[in-house]
């Protein structure tokens, strides 16, 4: 390869910006030419390109967001918007292409390095952490942190008032951020989409903790878990126990910003790092991971959409440790 393209694609995830920081100035360093391809794909749709040098990409290592800024590109996803995306790649002379982002972005990378001659190199950057072949990815940590830190308030505030709360956090398809920070903050109980819940099961531990005087409980709710969210598990308690004092909290977009966490930081670094050395070995189609702490590189259409097993001694685990 001789000119690399970057984009980032999908929701955002604090990290990204250190990523793109470490494939431009990689890139760079090794003598390629390194540009930025805006909104993501649909920037490639619509040409719009930017050459990228070493002091594009400074002071941004600590920022939240991205500075490419990002969509979900429907039209990638038809033929003509591939071919479209192509010929913009073509006349810039990008012959390699890293994209951050998370399954759907894969997908598309997935279906463009099968169709033309330019290898994809996809990078895990999505709070959800629902990607297969690698333990962490870009922007899980600080939104994990983030959650924490508004679940630790609203333990302050249900404390004072033995108050139940139902918190929803982010994940349509995943319950990372709900397992870990529901663990991290000592929640009475975690619903997510991978594990089916007992909510009678739930009910009757709160009828059992409200005898024994234990008014104050915290339950962590993924918004995607079975019943569909924070609001349809707040309906459905308040229905059974209509003499406790319940609220709920949606933390919702706040999740994805922010300044991003060392761990975060360190990820991205070093999967943007290896991510520009894969293209300068001619790998093609993989996803750069980190698997205990060594690289790992999975084909990208093994990384996309992984349901991944969570053990049932996570939720034996929570129910022991906040009994
Ligand atoms: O995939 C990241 C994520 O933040 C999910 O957790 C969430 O369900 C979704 O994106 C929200 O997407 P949008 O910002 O487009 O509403």
């Amino acid at each position: 390869v001789t000119r690399i393209g970057v984009l980032t694609s999908g929701g955002d995830a604090p990290g990204m910006n250190a990523a793109v920081r470490a494939v431009v100035r990689t890139g760079i360093y090794h003598g390629l030419e390194v540009y930025a391809v805006m909104r993501g794909y649909q920037g490639m749709i619509e040409n719009d390109i930017v050459k990228m040098e070493s002091r594009s990409v400074a002071n941004i290592i600590q920022r939240g967001g991205t500075i490419l800024k990002t969509a979900r590109s429907k039209e990638f996803f038809t033929p003509e918007g591939r071919k479209k995306a192509y010929e913009n790649l073509k006349s810039h002379g990008i012959n390699g292409l890293i994209v951050v982002g998370g399954d759907g972005s894969f997908n598309g990378a997935l279906k463009f390095s099968e169709e033309f001659d330019i290898p994809c190199i996809g990078l895990p950057g999505t709070i959800d952490k629902d990607i297969a072949g690698s333990d962490f990815t870009i922007g899980f940590d600080t939104a994990v942190n983030t959650a924490i830190d508004a679940i630790d308030k609203i333990r302050d505030t249900a404390d004072a008032h033995d108050r139940l709360f139902i918190i929803e956090v982010m994940g349509r398809d995943a319950g990372y951020i709900a397992l870990h920070s529901g663990v991290a903050t000592g929640a009475e109980h975690v619903l997510i989409p991978e594990h089916k819940t007992d909510i009678d099961e739930v009910i009757n531990s709160l009828q059992e903790k409200e005898k024994r005087k234990k008014l104050m409980n915290l339950i962590v709710v993924a918004e995607g878990d079975e019943f569909g969210g924070g609001e349809q598990v707040t309906k459905y308690i308040k229905e059974k126990l209509p003499n406790a004092d319940i609220k709920i909290t949606v933390l919702g977009h706040i999740q994805r910003g922010g300044s991003p966490t060392c761990a975060d930081r360190i990820l991205a670094s070093r999967m943007g790092y290896h991510a520009v050395l894969c293209l300068m070995e001619g790998r093609n189609n993989v996803m750069v991971g980190i698997v205990n702490d060594q690289m790992h590189y999975t084909p990208l259409s093994k990384a996309v959409k992984a349901k991944q097993q969570i053990d049932e001694d996570w939720f034996d685990m929570i129910k022991i440790l906040a009994s």
